[in-house]
């Protein structure tokens, strides 16, 4: 696993960086030092020719100052994972100096049948026909990460996307699956197979309390303390988060312990979760910015050459988030990317006033 003595050694290699705020440490147990942009592996097409930019890419994050990777078994069938393995086992960078994600839940393409056929999956843990979180499955599924990783362990496991079976369910056989997962994962860790675990969500927890898919922190972080105390490792939320998506920011929707409700991010902060952002870049989207819009951020966020860098700065500024997850199968999108990295972050007063406007 990566350690709090070899990711901060790896901050260290990396002083251009020092004044930027890019290297942050995580707030649990004895901390990881984690670059405040990771690179995210769910885009693209399942074939050799995007495995080889993906490699490319991998390569000059972990030499240029990016050491938090994110993937899940089901990205691009199971290649992403492959080629994160390869990629950490090709690099100078040591496993200990990498903080390496990936998440459960989606069954990876042309597994369905299969899974289904040998019990792994009982048709009632099904949901949209394609989502399980079930403990024998989840177990399952992180052994396979762990090989195709080639790794004997992962720095954070999500349960990805949990709101697919929350939108099927009562909220207490939703909150009853949640628990067997947890409990699941509390053994992993016990096992030393992961460092801490997480939900990895996109819709979840930027709805208002009453929609059928939405995720409750502070009832999460219960069912946590309840399955092993204060010292539970139920500790990272990944969100969507981004110029044209601030729900995280902006949508008062979460409690911590009784109202008001208050900010995903506010009340991942007070319950002792790191928030990782995913979608940095809107899927790709916000590359090139409606001339509006960018000639209005670019008042409240530190000047940036190019319109991915602004809505990167935007992410990376934000008070509460972590790291940006920005997909990047080129190297050249590394390079460009870690120049929003090398430049300090917008003061939190400017952000704010940059969402309320
Ligand atoms: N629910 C979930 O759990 C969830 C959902 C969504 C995302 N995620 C995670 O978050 C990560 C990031 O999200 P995402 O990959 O969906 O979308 P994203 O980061 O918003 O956008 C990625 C796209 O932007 C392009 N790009 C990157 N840097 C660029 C630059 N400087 N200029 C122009 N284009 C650039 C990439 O191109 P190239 O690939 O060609 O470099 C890719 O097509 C994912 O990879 C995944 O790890 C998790």
């Amino acid at each position: 696993m990566a350690t709090p003595e070899g990711t901060a050694a790896y901050a260290a290699a990396f002083p251009q960086f020092a004044s930027a705020g890019h290297f942050r440490k995580l707030r649990f147990g004895a901390p990881l030092t984690v670059s405040s942009l990771g690179l995210g592996t769910y885009l693209g097409e399942a074939d050799d020719a995007t495995d080889a930019g993906y490699a490319a890419a991998l390569a000059a994050a972990l030499a240029g100052g990016i050491n938090l990777l994110d993937t899940a078994i089901n990205y691009r069938d199971q290649r992403s994972e492959r080629v994160i393995g390869r990629a950490l086992r090709a690099a100078a960078v040591p496993r200990a100096q990498v903080v390496v994600c990936s998440k459960a839940g989606y069954v990876p393409g042309g597994e369905l049948e299969n899974y289904l056929r040998v019990g792994l999956i009982r048709p009632g843990e099904l949901a949209a026909g394609m989502h399980c979180m079930a403990p024998v499955y989840l177990a399952h599924q992180l052994q396979r990460s762990l090989e195709n990783l080639g790794l004997a362990a992962l720095d954070v496991y999500y349960v990805h996307n949990p709101e697919t079976q929350q939108a099927e369910l009562s909220r207490e056989e939703f909150y009853r699956r949640l628990r067997a997962a947890f409990e699941l994962l509390e053994k992993q860790v016990a096992q030393g197979r992961i460092g801490a675990y997480g939900i990895a969500t996109w819709s979840g927890l930027r709805v208002p309390p009453d929609a059928n898919d939405y995720l409750d922190l502070n009832r999460m972080v219960a069912l946590a303390r309840e399955l092993a105390g204060d010292g539970h490792h139920f500790r990272f939320v990944q969100v969507p988060y981004n110029l044209a998506m601030p729900e995280a920011y902006t949508l008062l929707n979460q409690t911590v312990e009784k109202p008001p409700f208050v900010s995903t991010l506010n009340a991942a902060f007070r319950l002792g979760l790191n928030v990782v952002a995913s979608a940095s870049l809107m899927n790709g989207r916000l590359q090139m910015l409606p001339e509006e819009a960018r000639t209005h951020v670019q008042q409240f966020l530190p000047p940036a050459a190019g319109d991915a860098e602004l809505a990167l700065q935007f992410v990376r500024s934000t008070a509460g988030v972590t790291a940006a997850l920005v997909g990047m199968a080129q190297a050249a999108h590394v390079a460009q990317n870690l120049r929003a990295a090398a430049v300090a972050p917008a003061p939190p007063a400017q952000l704010a006033r940059l969402l309320q406007s």
